[in-house]
């Protein structure tokens, strides 16, 4: 297993976590940018070259920005880089040798914002809608060649993007949030059955049904929604 993040010594730890947890199982940590294709395609290779193959590719790095339209054309360039052009990057990386052998699995962390919005984030709204996009196209272009794909698209989840490193973060999205190892459960669960959305909050299966149904009606509710946050968190609204 490669486990990967711009944060070496973060990449290290969870690699060490897993070694302790699967003595049996190869492992090594690395310090990836994922915006970055040239590091994404070294991380693949180095992978192959130990393991034999990529198997599986969970693209799950992502940053949220707290911004509308107050937010910079190079603010709105990094989002893209690391929330959409990752997974793209990910896919024309390992691809090749997963068609070759007619098999290979693409988890993407995207998050409920792909499906829904995000109350507050302009750049995380449309950013997570657009890597959904990428995820749909790449299952029906290669799905039939034996290429899977899941979208994992929680709500609020007890991680650092929520809560702050200290815990210091307000949001409403902490209400009803899970743990990272709930999300990982349902990751596997999901990925048994080689459903293309694994949801975590399993109501938001009906958020996104309801949008569907009446697109007006839904986009109405978010409105009250959008004006309640602001009330109750004071403007700051994820
Ligand atoms: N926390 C939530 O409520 C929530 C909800 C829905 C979806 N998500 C998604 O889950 C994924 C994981 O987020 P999280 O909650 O663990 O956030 P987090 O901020 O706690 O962790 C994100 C990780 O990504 C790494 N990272 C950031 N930019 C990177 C880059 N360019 N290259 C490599 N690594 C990079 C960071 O170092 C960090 O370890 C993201 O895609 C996020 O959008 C999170």
């Amino acid at each position: 297993m490669a486990i990967a993040d711009l944060n070496a010594a973060g990449a290290a730890t969870v690699a060490a976590e897993v070694q302790a947890a699967a003595p049996d199982c190869k492992v090594f940590g690395q310090a990836v940018d994922v915006a970055d294709a040239a590091a994404v395609q070294a991380l693949t290779d180095e992978a192959t070259r130990r393991f034999g193959r990529v198997d599986v590719f969970c693209s799950n790095a992502g940053i949220i920005l707290r911004k509308g339209l107050d937010a910079s054309a190079e603010e709105w360039q990094r989002i893209w880089d690391i929330n959409v052009m990752a997974h793209i990057h990910a896919a024309k990386a390992v691809l090749p040798q997963m068609l070759e052998r007619g098999d290979g699995y693409f988890v993407n962390t995207v998050s409920a914002a792909g499906l829904l919005s995000q109350i507050g984030s302009a750049p995380y709204a449309v950013t997570k809608h657009a890597a959904i996009g990428f995820a749909e196209w790449l299952s029906i272009t290669y799905g039939d060649r034996g290429i899977k794909v899941s979208c994992i698209c929680p709500q609020g989840v007890q991680t650092n993007m929520l809560f702050g490193e200290k815990g210091e973060r307000k949001g409403f999205l902490q209400e009803g949030s899970v743990t990272a190892e709930h999300v990982a459960n349902a990751t596997l669960e999901g990925m048994a059955d080689e459903r293309f959305l694994i949801l975590p909050h399993p109501e938001v299966l009906e958020y996104y049904q309801r949008k569907g149904q009446d697109y007006d009606r839904w986009l109405r509710g978010m409105r009250r929604l959008h004006e309640k946050v602001m009330q109750e968190f004071g403007g700051i609204a994820v």
